[in-house]
């Protein structure tokens, strides 16, 4: 059984709508149910709990999707605290072995075949996965005055994207070795590495972008309108 976590609690602050982003029409939809639906699609996932801000009503919320349950919890301060509590949230039945996939709810372009991919790689690593992309640009390090002082070498950085897939019991005990170590993790494969553990890079589609800026949202309308051609 897999099951899928959605953090959904942020504010949307960089975007800076009169709602957090993942609240805003997309293509006939939510965008947080866009992120959702493309979890839920496959048939290897069998549910999701959806992390909402205390208090969020601009989502009246789905209970089901295609049959598969949709439950909610309360999220908290930052990214991992709504992973953490999301996780706490899950069924009591699925034990500390079963894969849980993570999957932003600002990502609303996560394209089958990846989700399919990250699924059968993840599964078959000891650690567990997540989609990425490898680092394109030419990158520069600044000096204090914004001045660029040296190019870095890109060749083994990538940019880690969502989904990420990893075992319940290992990704809460990552999680909380983190929170009580103080450290701010960006995403759920960084708590696994603070742990020494080395999860797959699985090349992901360029196209799967979170939202941040209002531009991010036109260039998902142009994603959503090819993808369903
Ligand atoms: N998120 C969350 N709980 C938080 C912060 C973020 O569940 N305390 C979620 C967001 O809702 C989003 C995902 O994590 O689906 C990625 O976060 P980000 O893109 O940073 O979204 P926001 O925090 O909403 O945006 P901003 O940082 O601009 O305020
Ligand atoms: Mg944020």
């Amino acid at each position: 059984m897999t099951w899928a976590v959605v953090p959904a609690a942020g504010r949307g602050t960089r975007f800076g709508a009169p709602l957090p982003k993942q609240y805003l029409a997309l293509a006939g939809r939510l965008v947080i149910e866009h992120s959702l639906r493309a979890v839920l699609d496959h048939p290897g996932v069998d549910g999701a709990v959806v992390a909402l801000a205390p208090g969020d009503d601009d989502w009246p919320g789905w209970r089901e999707v295609g049959g598969k349950p949709v439950l909610t919890c309360t999220g908290g301060a930052e990214r991992a605290d709504s992973v953490l509590a999301a996780l706490h949230a899950l069924p009591a039945s699925l034990d500390e072995q079963q894969w849980v996939l993570v999957h932003d709810a600002a990502r609303p372009c996560l394209h089958r075949d990846d989700l399919a991919r990250l699924l059968e790689l993840g599964q078959a690593d000891p650690v567990g996965a997540l989609l990425a992309a490898p680092v394109r640009d030419t990158l520069k390090r600044a000096d204090d005055q914004g001045h660029s002082q040296a190019t870095e070498p890109r060749e083994s950085l990538w940019r880690a994207l969502t989904p990420q897939l990893f075992r319940r019991g290992g990704l809460t005990r990552a999680l909380e070795a983190a929170r009580r170590a103080g450290a701010a993790v960006t995403d759920e494969a960084m708590a696994m590495e603070r742990l020494g553990l080395k999860p797959r890079l699985v090349e992901g589609r360029e196209d799967n972008l979170k939202i941040t800026t209002p531009a991010d949202l036109a260039l998902a309308e142009f994603i959503l309108s090819r993808s369903s051609e």
